[in-house]
This record gives structure tokens, C-alpha cells and sequence, in this order.
């Protein structure tokens, strides 16, 4: 079932956004049945609530969708979605009551996009039946194709993140990063292996020794000119912990630490699809953290690209490492911006929750652009600190630093000042700590992997990156 707005049609079905403020008057000027008819049904217009209205024949004549107050849509995301799973399957053409700028147009942006992903599903693995689906005529004044290509990216990084290890591994990863280039005329080159150390990659290669699947880097470009677009994300295909063994518990979800690089590559395709003046660069890091006798070890000291010394204290913190090369050989071509994507650690869960991610920079207009931005699009994203005075939490003394600093208090600020020290240039730098799990079925988003910051960075960057 493609993603996509259905075609203009003159029989389309329609669909009468309603407030609860304005219901008494619109229904003051509908004929007496459809008044009684309802009311009857107990419709009070909360917000993605739907009544049906029959006409002579017993067809169905409109649709009315609730809008709810601002204090109830501002409880939910995508809540007026929610109608595209209960209607009938038929093409609804959406039309705001009269009274209707209780409605903004980014609120029916964002109904329109979220009734798009609500018909996102995972087929992969399961031959559900194409069921008929409502669907929804571009509404005026939004940007159908933005929307469209927006709800493709996010497709695919939910495919990538819900796709399980086993047939997810880093070279799958790889070969989803060409795919993608190939789409669009981008070029990737591989660093695989062995070659990782040859090309000084190696916590790359230390994190990924432990598993038969080779690790790599994955470096996408894309764009001839303009300012320089750097996107990394973390691609662990699946993380045990290591020989720090993770808890069942912990583990069972782990199949969902590439979020960050299936995030990366969803933005990179938006950015790709709206042909962005800019010079991107996606580095996705990619390795399978195993336990197996060629394992890394807690107690390891290795030395990361930029030579900087790390012990392991906890092979679990994998991610900063694999990223910290990442991060260095993207910092050598001073990219007027660099973004990181990270599924990195359970204490950003702990602090914000499923549903907001943490963002760490020390560039105060790209935080609050992130911000505005995430808000405008509801793709929320929160500013955490850069805080300097945990910088000595990072330094073991037997080494420049350590992984994991014991106790993990302020875990997710600690994880985002070890990054940063792999940046020369911190303020250009921003890094998302994100959960890339839906917990539990929500509209638009089923359970499931879930792209987390990047409509909030393809709303933002522009502005950000001065593009005209
Ligand atoms: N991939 C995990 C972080 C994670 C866990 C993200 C659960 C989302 C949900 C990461 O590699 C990890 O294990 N981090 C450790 C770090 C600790 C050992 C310093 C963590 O957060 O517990
Ligand atoms: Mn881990
Ligand atoms: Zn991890």
C-alpha cells in the first residue's frame, strides 16, 4: 500500500473537520436528520472521533472528524490520524468547517502526513492481507509531495529498524545504504573488515571482532555543491552487550540499535528527494557487538582514530566507540554541520522517555531550530546539556578516557561529552540520543521501529545551513 495521497475525485466522500466549539453551530446548519442522527451517536468531536452520514440511498453521504480542543490534540500526536484506521474504505476529501482556524495549517499538515504512515505496516514476514484502506485527497495548502516523500523515508527506517538481526546484518545495512544511493545518484563506498584498520578506523573493528558478520563503515555522498551536510548514525545490528552480557530483558529490543543509522538514511532520503543545494555525507558506522573468544574486553585499552586512548569498562557502550571514529573522520572535512543519530543509551529513556529524544549541542540557534522545529512537525526533541563539570566522569586516569563511567549517573549527558571530544568544532555539532521504538500502537505509528529527529532536522536545517 503505497504512502501516497490518493487522486483527485469528484466522488470522494466528504470529511468535515469539526471542533468541539464550533460543533453546536455547524450541526445548526445541517438538515434535521443529520443533527439528531449525531447526536444520537454520542459524536462530541474529541479529537481523530468520526461519525458517519448516510445519504437517501444508504450510502455514505460525509464523514465527520473530530478535532478535539488545542489542549487535547497538544496531549496527542497525529490524534486526528486516528481517523484513517476507523473509516470505511473510501477517498475522503478533507474540509475544514467554516469556523475552521481553530485548525492551523501545520495541524493539517500534520493530520494529512500521519494519514499517510498510518498505512505503514511490516509485511516482511507476514502475508497480511492488503486490506482496503481509507484514503485521503491532498488537502489545499499543504505540500503533498513534501508529505510523501517524508512518509517514504520514514518507511524505510522503520523497515530497517523492525527488520531483525538475522536478516539485518551489516552487510544487509550496506546494501540498504546502496539501494538508496542508487534511487538517487548517490555514491558509497565501503571500509570493510580488516580494511578497517588499514584505514584507521579501529574501535570500528574492535566492537565489531566479536561477530562473524564483518563490520564496516558506510560512507554515502551525495550533492556537488553547497554547504557540507554531515549525518552519522549508529548502526549496531544487534546489540548483546558483549561480554557484558545484557539481561534478556535488555537485549530483547536490541535488534533496534541501527534506530540511529536507519534514521539517518530516512533523512538523507528526504533531503535527497527535495534536492537540497548542499553537499551530504551520510557515515553510518555499523558493526554487530557479539560475545565470542575474539570479543573486545572490559579492562581494553584501545586507541580510537583520532588517538585518543579509551578503556573499557563496560563493553555495553559500544556505540560511542564505533561513533567516536565516525565522528573524527567526518570532523576532518569541516562540515558546516554534523548531525548524529543514536540509539546510545537507556538513561536518555530514563530521563525524557520513549517519545522525546534528547538533543545535545553547544550551538544555541540549532538547538532552538531543532526545537521550533520538532515542535511545529511533532517530531519533539529536547535540549540536554553539553555539562562540563561531568567532563572528569570521562577520565579514567589509566587512559585519555572511559566508556563507561562507573555508577552512570547523568549516563546520556556523559555518553554526548564523550562524542564531543571527538569534535574539533563542537558548535557545528549535534547529537541526538534517540529511542527508535514505538512501545505501543499510537496513530500513525504502529509498534515498532520509529524514526526519532529527523522531520525535526529536515524542518530545521535549512534555515540552519542558510539555504535559499
Ligand atoms: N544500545 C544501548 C542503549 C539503549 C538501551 C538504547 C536501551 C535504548 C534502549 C547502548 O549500547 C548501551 O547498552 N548503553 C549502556 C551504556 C552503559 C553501559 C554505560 C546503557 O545505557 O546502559
Ligand atoms: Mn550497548
Ligand atoms: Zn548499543
Amino acid at each position: 500500500m503505497p504512502l501516497t495521497f490518493a487522486a483527485a475525485d469528484a466522488t470522494a466522500v466528504p470529511l468535515h473537520a469539526v471542533c468541539p466549539q464550533t460543533l453546536a453551530g455547524w450541526l445548526d446548519g445541517r438538515p434535521a436528520a443529520d443533527r439528531g442522527w449525531i447526536e444520537a451517536q454520542g459524536f462530541r468531536a474529541e479529537p481523530g472521533e468520526v461519525a458517519l452520514l448516510s445519504d437517501p440511498a444508504g450510502g455514505i453521504a460525509a464523514a465527520v472528524l473530530g478535532c478535539g480542543s488545542p489542549a487535547a490534540r497538544a496531549r496527542r500526536r497525529f490524534a486526528l490520524a486516528a481517523a484513517a484506521t476507523k473509516l470505511p474504505a473510501r477517498t475522503y476529501r478533507l474540509t475544514l468547517d467554516p469556523d475552521g482556524a481553530a485548525l492551523s495549517a501545520e495541524e493539517v499538515a500534520e493530520a494529512a502526513l500521519g494519514w499517510l504512515l498510518s498505512g505503514y505496516a511490516f509485511r516482511r514476514y507476514r502475508a497480511a492481507p492488503e486490506r482496503a484502506v481509507a484514503r485521503l485527497q491532498a488537502p489545499a495548502g499543504i505540500d503533498a509531495a513534501r508529505l510523501e516523500a517524508i512518509a517514504a523515508a520514514e518507511a524505510l527506517t522503520r523497515d530497517l529498524i523492525n527488520t531483525p538481526a538475522n536478516d539485518l546484518g551489516p552487510a544487509e545495512l550496506q546494501a540498504a545504504t546502496e539501494l538508496l544511493a542508487e534511487e538517487f545518484g548517490a555514491t558509497v563506498t565501503a571500509v570493510v573488515g580488516e580494511e578497517l584498520l588499514s584505514a584507521n578506523l579501529p574501535l570500528i573493528h574492535t566492537v565489531g571482532a566479536g561477530s562473524a558478520r564483518r563490520p564496516r563503515l558506510v560512507d554515502l555522498r551525495w550533492g556537488e555543491a553547497g554547504p557540507r551536510l554531515t549525518l552519522v548514525g549508529k548502526g549496531v545490528v544487534f546489540d548483546t552487550g558483549g561480554l557484558n552480557l545484557k539481561p534478556g530483558n535488555s537485549m530483547a529490543l536490541m535488534k533496534k540499535d541501527m534506530g540511529g543509522a536507519a534514521t539517518a538514511l530516512g533523512l538523507a532520503r528526504m533531503i535527497m528527494a527535495a534536492g537540497w543545494p548542499v553537499r551530504l555525507r551520510l557515515l553510518l558506522p555499523v558493526a554487530e557487538n557479539a560475545v565470542s573468544g575474539t570479543a573486545f574486553r572490559p579492562g581494553d585499552i584501545l586507541k580510537s582514530r583520532k588517538g585518543l586512548t579509551v578503556e573499557i569498562n563496560n563493553t555495553d557502550a559500544e556505540g560511542r566507540l564505533i561513533l567516536a571514529d565516525a565522528l573524527a573522520l567526518a570532523d576532518a572535512e569541516a562540515p558546516d554541520a554534523l548531525i548524529s543519530f543514536a540509539t546510545l543509551t537507556g538513561a536518555a529513556r530514563v530521563a525524557l522517555g520513549p517519545d522525546l529524544a534528547p538533543v545535545f549541542t553547544d550551538d544555541d540557534a540549532l538547538a532552538a531550530a531543532l526545537a521550533d522545529a520538532g515542535a511545529r512537525v511533532r517530531d519533539p526533541v529536547w535540549r540536554m546539556p553539553f555539562w562540563a563539570p561531568y567532563e572528569s566522569l570521562i577520565e579514567p586516569g589509566i587512559a585519555d578516557l572511559d566508556n563507561a563511567p562507573a555508577g552512570g549517573m547523568g549516563g546520556a549527558i556523559t555518553a554526548a561529552l564523550f562524542l564531543r571530544r571527538f569534535v574539533s568544532e563542537a558548535g557545528r555539532f549535534a547529537h541526538l540520543d534517540i529511542y527508535g521504538w514505538q512501545p505501543k500502537d499510537a496513530p500513525a505509528r504502529p509498534r515498532g521501529g520509529v524514526g526519532q529527529g529527523a522531520r525535526a532536522a529536515f524542518e530545521a536545517l535549512p534555515q540552519v545551513l542558510g539555504l535559499p
